[in-house]
């Protein structure tokens, strides 16, 4: 197999890599930032510009499979011009990737490609499966529902494509934890309105392990990408309360408290998604880490074991 990622250089990229690396997989890369264009044996990162239609087009030379990232960060604050950044990252460079294949006449093996649960209804109660109802309600499912759309446009140019509905990435280097970890750290830790919100979550790891059993064994259509047992916001904070040995006992911030300073962005907290992940049960996967709180100790703990080595021999 030789792969190419788009979106490598972030936290669900580099991770990819990573586990590309270990199995001596040749990778080529496409990144936005020409400085990031590095080139050795095994890894060669290539330039483009999805905005401006820019793309280098030797990225596909002798490549078979993709799996597509990119797309700019949602946790930036959703001024008009940041959401519409957000949008047109996803669509333009989905429609680049499509129009250079068409034009090349290349047909690939296997294209992976990042969704979001973000598409699903807002719900305490419902349990999402691939086939449930979605909504074009908010501004994430709007986006969700639009790259999916594209993304779909590229079934012509792979014999198996399969889209992903990630669920949040819990990983060491950033993403949820990164931003829920530190208040608890300092004896501060809560969970936002009522608490019962959904969420569900996959360790990167297995994240990274699904892509390439879909890519491996040619796996096609829509999946959810979330480990089998989500859990709610109030007993996530306690579990990571639990693992850094931190008693979370403040009461709950209203939700009008968030929404008075996020506004519509308090959606990726206040928003609940208890999504399925009985599909790729069904096709075999089998998790590293099905349940929260090893995933929880290998995540929180490895950073401690890293800063300890550090300190260890600076
Ligand atoms: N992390 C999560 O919890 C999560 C959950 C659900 C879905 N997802 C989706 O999975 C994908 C990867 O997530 P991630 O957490 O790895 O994201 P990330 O760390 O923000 O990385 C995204 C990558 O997209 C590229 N990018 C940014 N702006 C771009 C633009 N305008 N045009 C083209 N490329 C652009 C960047 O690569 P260069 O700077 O090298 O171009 C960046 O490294 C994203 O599309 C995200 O929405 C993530």
């Amino acid at each position: 197999m030789k792969l190419l990622i788009t979106g490598a250089t972030g936290l669900i990229g580099k991770n990819l890599i990573n586990h590309a690396k270990r199995r001596k997989i040749s990778i080529h890369f496409l990144t936005t930032r020409k400085e990031e264009c590095i080139n050795s044996e095994s890894l060669k990162g290539f330039f483009w510009n999805p905005e401006k239609d820019e793309i280098d087009d030797s990225c596909f030379e002798g490549v078979d499979t993709l799996i597509h990232l990119a797309g700019a960060n949602i946790s930036k604050p959703w001024t008009t011009k940041n959401k519409e950044v957000i949008l047109d990252s996803r669509l333009n460079s989905t429609r680049l990737l499509k129009k250079t294949l068409d034009q090349l006449n290349i047909k690939m093996k296997s294209i992976c490609c990042a969704g979001a649960i973000g598409i699903y209804p807002n719900s305490i109660d419902d349990i999402h499966e691939e086939n449930s109802p979605l909504s074009q309600e908010n501004f994430l499912q709007k986006v969700t529902y639009a790259w999916e759309q594209e993304s779909e446009a590229l079934s012509k140019n792979s014999i198996n494509l399969s889209i992903f509905r990630i669920g949040l990435v819990l990983a060491k280097e950033g993403g949820l934890l990164s931003k829920l970890t530190p208040p608890v750290k300092l004896f501060l830790g809560t969970a936002f309105a009522s608490g019962k919100q959904w969420q569900s979550w996959i360790h990167i790891d297995d994240l990274s392990r699904l892509f390439f059993r879909a890519v491996d064994d040619g796996w096609e259509g829509t999946f959810n990408a979330v480990a089998p047992n989500p859990i709610s916001q109030t007993n996530l904070i306690k579990e990571i309360g639990r693992t850094l040995k931190r008693p979370v006992f403040l009461p709950n911030i209203p939700a009008f408290f968030l929404q008075l300073f996020m506004g519509e962005r308090s959606l990726l907290i206040l928003g609940s998604h208890r999504v399925s992940a009985k599909l790729i049960l069904s096709k075999g996967f089998k998790f590293q880490f099905p349940y929260l709180q090893p995933a929880l100790n290998d995540i929180l703990k490895k950073k401690n074991d890293n800063l300890t080595k550090k300190a260890s021999w600076q």
